[in-house]
């Protein structure tokens, strides 16, 4: 008897367990409808502010920076690590602007369709899911605060440049110790160039060494303080240094035009493929942003028109842009010579148009602070969507009573910004930046041809045209470049992983529970 007691409560707790696993997958699956997401979006009281023109703005403002002022030397003339484009940059470039483009349409699609704050990890909520919605959440921030790092430093490092430009400031000033404006790593790297010693320059307290990056700390306070503000001022300023940017290209391009030599563009592909797609890889991140636009849709007038036009008017505003700067930067500079630094000031040196240099950098620091302003603003909105999910604790969602903002979480944003900027270095950033970039973007594809099939009646302003095949198109784009750039990269190859991770753990151990907890308690 006590035998069959044993087999029968054994049969109920293997039921039991087996019960208990099917609602824990049943729960990583459940979705959230879209007309709920939008219901919840009108109750939360952000302002709609926003028209197609500011959100133009919003999207080169967050897209034209460090790329196109930096990274375009790395990618014609290559580095250690990879191969150069050479002139076929400009084929590098139309490459990356493709992988974007099938992405954007995918974004634009969801956007007006859903158009609430929380851009791809909304989109993946109504298609995937809570878990892969909660990942796609952790990746972007991942994407925006660390890409934010990235700028940062740039950010920093153009600052000295331009100070060092005016010799009658305090030395202090134009020639700050090493320690005050660099993270640790970079410090060092600074000082074994210099053939210094760290232990005689770094200060220690208690036996810490001392490094950070100040004019990063600075700037990121300066930055949440406009934001908390209010956005739609954010975007009046951002007009404004999107102005600035981009008369200074347009200053470099018309200039060098003159100082083109056609027989520098030849030979045209010096590493044939190789250069090209390391190129593609490259030069990606000078795209990075354009996704940012989708994440203020809450804050937009007649999103399901405005989106768009601002997401994919954007993108083509900058390829164009960027074509230009490539054809004259390859035709003025020979390949051998291009500066991996400030790539665009040092062509208009070796020109002899040290005038037009030194505008060029007092651009670049220009259209850094609007790529920053923007990084802050589509980071403190995603983290704003999944605290309202309950995902983070309900503190952060409260939005403040005058200006109508997310301070407590944009206070916090600045925080985590300034904390990691005291441990990664500028490429460290820029790759992991790429990493999370071009797995929200292969999701968003997916999320796309998902729900073409699980909800195809839906009201779909904008519809990706030739779907399923544009979507596919953005996946092999953006999955190709991610998996080919693999082979070269080291710490970055490293922390995404990890950064995955902690993510699932922070959902199983948080998320998962306060998810069910307020289940129950709406029951
Ligand atoms: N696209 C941004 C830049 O180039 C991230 O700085």
């Amino acid at each position: 008897m006590k035998k069959i007691n044993n087999n029968l409560h054994n049969g109920c707790s293997e039921k039991h367990e087996v019960g208990a696993i099917g609602n824990f997958v049943t729960n990583l699956f459940k979705t959230k409808n879209p007309d709920d997401m939008i219901e919840s979006a009108n109750k939360g009281g952000l302002e709609k502010t926003l028209g197609a023109f500011d959100l133009i703005i919003l999207g080169v403002g967050a897209i034209i920076g460090s790329g196109i002022f930096t990274v375009v030397g790395i990618a014609a003339a290559g580095s250690p690590e990879s191969a150069g484009a050479g002139p076929a940059l400009v084929v590098s470039m139309v490459l990356a602007s493709l992988a974007c483009v099938f992405s954007a349409m995918c974004y634009s699609e969801f956007a007006s369709m859903i158009p609430v704050a929380g851009s791809a990890y909304l989109y993946t909520y109504a298609t995937m899911g809570e878990f892969l919605a909660w990942i796609v959440g952790w990746v972007l921030i991942l994407e925006y605060l660390v890409g934010y790092i990235a700028v940062a430093n740039a950010w920093s490092g153009y600052l000295i440049q331009f100070l060092k430009g005016f010799p009658f400031l305090p030395q202090w000033l134009t020639n700050p110790p090493v320690w005050l404006v660099n993270d640790y790593s970079s410090a060092l790297d600074t000082l074994a160039k210099q053939g210094l010693d760290p232990a005689g320059v770094i200060p220690h307290i208690a036996g810490i060494p001392i490094a950070f990056n100040l004019p990063a700390l600075l700037i990121t306070i300066l930055m949440a303080a406009i934001l908390i503000k209010g956005i739609k001022e954010s975007t009046n300023m951002a007009g404004l240094m999107v102005v600035i940017k981009l008369a200074v290209i347009a200053l470099f391009i018309i200039t060098g035009a003159f100082y083109v030599k056609p027989e520098n563009w030849v030979p045209f592909a010096p590493n044939g493929f190789e250069g090209i797609f390391m190129g593609a890889f490259i030069i990606f991140f000078a795209y990075i942003g354009f996704d940012a636009i989708a994440t203020a849709a809450e804050e937009t007038k007649n999103p399901q028109k405005n989106l768009p036009i601002g997401i994919i008017g954007s993108l083509a505003v900058c390829t164009i842009i960027y074509v230009f700067v490539a054809i004259v930067l390859t035709g003025m500079v020979p390949i051998n010579q291009i500066d991996a630094h400030a790539p665009i000031a040092h062509a208009m040196r070796l020109a002899g148009q040290d005038w037009v240099a030194g505008l060029i950098s007092l651009g670049a620091l220009t259209g850094l602070t609007s790529v920053l302003l923007v990084l802050m603003l589509a980071g403190t909105r995603i983290l704003f969507a999944m605290s309202r999910d309950n995902y983070l604790p309900s503190i952060l969602k409260t939005v403040h009573k005058k200006y109508k903002t997310p301070h407590v979480i944009t206070i916090m944003t600045a925080i985590i910004c300034i904390f990691g900027s005291l441990f990664l270095n500028i490429s460290t950033a820029a790759e992991l930046c790429n990493f999370g970039t071009f797995t929200s973007f292969i999701i968003v594809c997916v999320a796309v041809l998902i729900l073409r099939k699980t909800d195809p009646n839906r009201k779909r302003p904008f519809r990706v045209p030739f779907s399923p095949l544009f979507p596919i198109l953005g996946i092999v784009c953006c999955g190709g470049l991610m998996i080919y750039s693999m082979q070269f990269l080291t710490t970055s190859r490293f922390l995404f992983p990890l950064w995955l991770i902690i993510g699932v753990i922070i959902y199983l151990t948080y998320g998962y529970k306060k998810q069910r907890k307020m289940e129950n308690n709406e029951n």
